[in-house]
């Protein structure tokens, strides 16, 4: 297999480079972005054997792409844990799992600190505290930030230059194809190295850090790597997965040929940036949760058929002081925000659901632990509320480390994973889970170009399964799915028909659970169910096979 090598403009910094394990490892983490660099960096000060496989260079992920911040109470009055973990129920729709957001909101502010600790730099205001900005479903201004809106590129280089001072062993430019799976525990992976040789890592445990699937859609924000490869490894191995419905549209990305879409942050509608129509009218609170602001400015477009609306932010003072990165990617694209609306679309994101866990990142295959976007551990339920991602992979990054050092296992029932052990509603009128068959679509025989055909689907699944769905549209983009499938490649052939492969795993279950999903729910958009159904409070789940796991 050749492994694609990576643009030019992001090679890495320095340092690093392939080490082949010697021998196995206690913790091998897929991925290097928030979620598993941290958990990386935690588990060498533990004293733990740890390596790092990444398919691209450390610093290529999406939290490099991150812009606004960490929601994290980290001031005084008026803000509280208890205020931070309603906005994030409240942003969920009835589909969080609150033990998770309870630890999420009160363990992510010594998260921040530890950040602080291992060298990342956050602005801070006249009096030398940490700035404070104010996103769209928070009640009060609770996300630290850094470079303006650069949050994402400073944290990943602070955790970057953290792991690589650690004895970790970093296998970049090694593509992650299959875990391996030995009497039903989780034993490492296979995976392609630099060179194109198929090797197998082994390790006492995995986690999986590996990041969303916004590649999934023509229009995202999330760059080239998001292909989902996490997921649908996790699927080939039978682990349960969830919410993968849930795909969370970004309101404000720039109109834009360029992909990924430049993201003009919330905070910049935090700041009093408003969203105007073609007519100049505004038509939706600004500062609502991501979901409600996306499907206004969706139906607003579809009314007045046009493809974009437009962000005035020409109210906001010292905008290229307080946002010198978006400042600057508007002046190379001729655009002055002091002078010009500036065009926008909503683009596909974040994936709110992921690889079920419990409490501590455990999955239903022994062995195997996940964090960061790869995982739903309940606290995006039905939609994120802003900030709320870097949060969630540093604390439960975090959580599976510290459980694996104290010598854990398989899950326990706890969170999301507790709902799965007692589906239909044992949790006493909490969520609860209703199980679904999923086949994996059949992916290889055929000889197509894989990038023409990830065209083909992103296309595809921008109509059928993008931010308004119907039963109607899911069900032609399972046929187009079906088809794709065919005319692949075999996924053995390069890193682009891997990703291909993983991409149609994703979709396949992605549709198979959007089409479950008869009503409307945050990120989730149905045309033909457009009310949300009480009675559906309650996860949907692929595969059956493996509920327990313990
Ligand atoms: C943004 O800055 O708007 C993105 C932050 C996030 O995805 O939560």
């Amino acid at each position: 297999m050749q492994v694609r090598s990576g643009p030019p403009d992001r090679q890495p910094r320095g340092g690093g480079g392939v080490t082949q394990p010697e021998a196995p490892l206690d913790l091998l983490v897929i991925g290097s972005g928030v979620a598993g660099l941290s958990a990386a960096v935690r588990a060498a000060d533990r004293g733990l054997v740890v390596g790092v496989l990444t398919k691209g260079h450390l610093e290529q992920s999406t939290t490099r792409w991150a812009q606004g911040g960490i929601a994290a109470v980290l001031g005084g009055d008026p803000d509280s844990t208890d205020l931070h973990l309603a906005d994030t129920l409240a942003a969920g729709v009835d589909l969080c799992d609150e033990a998770a957001c309870r630890i999420l909101v009160d363990e992510g502010p010594a998260r921040v600190l530890e950040l602080i600790s291992l060298g990342a730099v956050f602005d801070r205001d006249e009096g030398g505290g940490l700035a404070m900005a104010r996103e769209g479903g928070h009640s009060t201004a609770r996300v630290v930030h850094a470079g303006g809106a650069a949050t994402g590129v400073e944290i990943e280089r602070a955790l970057v230059a953290a792991v690589r001072a650690t004895a970790a062993v970093l296998l970049e430019r090694w593509f992650a194809t299959d875990l391996v799976v030995e009497d039903g525990s989780c034993v490492g992976v296979t995976a392609v190295d630099g060179t194109g040789r198929v090797r197998t890592v082994r390790a006492a445990h995995v986690l999986l850090a590996a990041g969303g699937a916004g590649q999934l859609f023509e229009v995202t924000t999330n760059p080239v790597e998001a292909t989902g490869d996490g997921v649908a490894m996790a699927l080939r191995v039978g682990a349960a997965v969830t919410d993968l419905e849930f795909v969370q549209f970004h309101p404000t990305a720039l109109h834009h040929r360029r992909m990924p879409r430049p993201l003009l942050s919330e905070a910049l509608r935090g700041h009093g940036a408003v969203i105007r129509d073609h007519d100049g009218q505004r038509f939706v609170d600004e500062l609502s949760p991501r979901d409600v602001v996306s499907r206004a400015m969706t139906r607003r477009m579809l009314d007045s058929d046009v493809d974009h609306l437009w962000l005035d932010a020409t109210g906001l003072t010292a905008f290229p002081a307080r946002f010198p990165t978006i400042a600057s990617a508007l002046a190379e694209l001729g655009l002055d925000p002091g002078s010009d609306w500036l065009p926008i679309a909503p683009a596909a994101h974040y994936l709110c659901g992921g690889v079920v866990t419990d409490l501590v990142g455990a999955t239903t295959v022994d062995g195997l632990w996940a964090a960061g976007e790869v995982a739903c551990v309940g606290v995006h339920g039905a939609n994120r509320l802003a900030s709320n991602s870097l949060l969630d992979g540093m604390v439960f990054g975090a959580r599976v480390v510290d459980a694996v050092a104290a010598g854990g296992r398989g899950p326990s029932a706890t969170g999301v994973m507790g709902q799965l052990q007692e589906p239909h509603g044992a949790g006493g009128g909490e969520v609860s889970c209703t199980l679904l068959a999923f086949e994996e679509p059949l992916v290889g025989g055929g000889g197509d170009d894989p990038a023409a055909l990830r065209s083909e689907l992103q296309r595809a699944m921008g109509r059928g399964a993008g931010m308004l769905r119907s039963a109607e549209s899911l069900s032609g983009v399972v046929d187009i799915v079906a088809d794709l499938a065919a005319r692949a490649p075999d996924p053995s052939a390069g890193s682009d028909a891997a990703e291909l492969a993983n991409l149609l795993t994703v979709a396949g279950a992605l549709t198979v659970l959007a089409a479950a999903r008869s009503e409307s729910r945050g990120a989730h958009a149905r045309e033909d169910f457009p009310d949300t159904d009480v009675t559906l409070s309650r996860r949907i789940l692929v595969p059956p096979g493996q509920a327990s796991g313990s």
